[in-house]
């Protein structure tokens, strides 16, 4: 397992999410599942566009874990301008799995998330 601890662009921590080895495999496509898979599951209301690493709707800033994320998943990044320490959740998955794993991901768009 792997926390996905997901921030608001004021560094309030909003959502955490538990990746399993299991979970992350989307057997109906025979591919792992995408950050933004999760994000969308957790229901937080992610931009998307392209879904295929060109168009950077789906980008959110790494605050730590790197070395956790796959970056360009089975997709190769075609947007070339993002940071070192920005993904594009489209094509990003999760490659490691352990407890003690987290991952902090920033988002990059202004959202309300109070629960009424
Ligand atoms: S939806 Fe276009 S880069 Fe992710």
């Amino acid at each position: 397992m792997t926390k996905l601890e997901i921030y608001s662009m004021d560094d309030e921590l909003i959502k955490i999410i538990e990746v399993t080895k299991e979970n992350s495999y989307n057997k109906r496509l025979r591919m792992d599942k995408t950050i933004l898979d999760f994000l969308l599951d957790s229901e937080i209301k992610m931009p998307y566009g392209c879904m295929g690493g060109s168009c950077g709707a789906c980008i959110v800033e790494i605050l730590s874990g790197h070395e956790f994320i796959d970056r360009e998943g089975s997709h190769k990044i075609v947007l070339k301008s993002i940071g070192e320490n920005d993904a594009l959740t489209c094509i990003a998955t999760v490659k490691e799995f352990n407890p003690e794993n987290i991952v902090k991901l920033k988002l990059k768009f202004k959202a309300d998330f109070t629960i009424r």
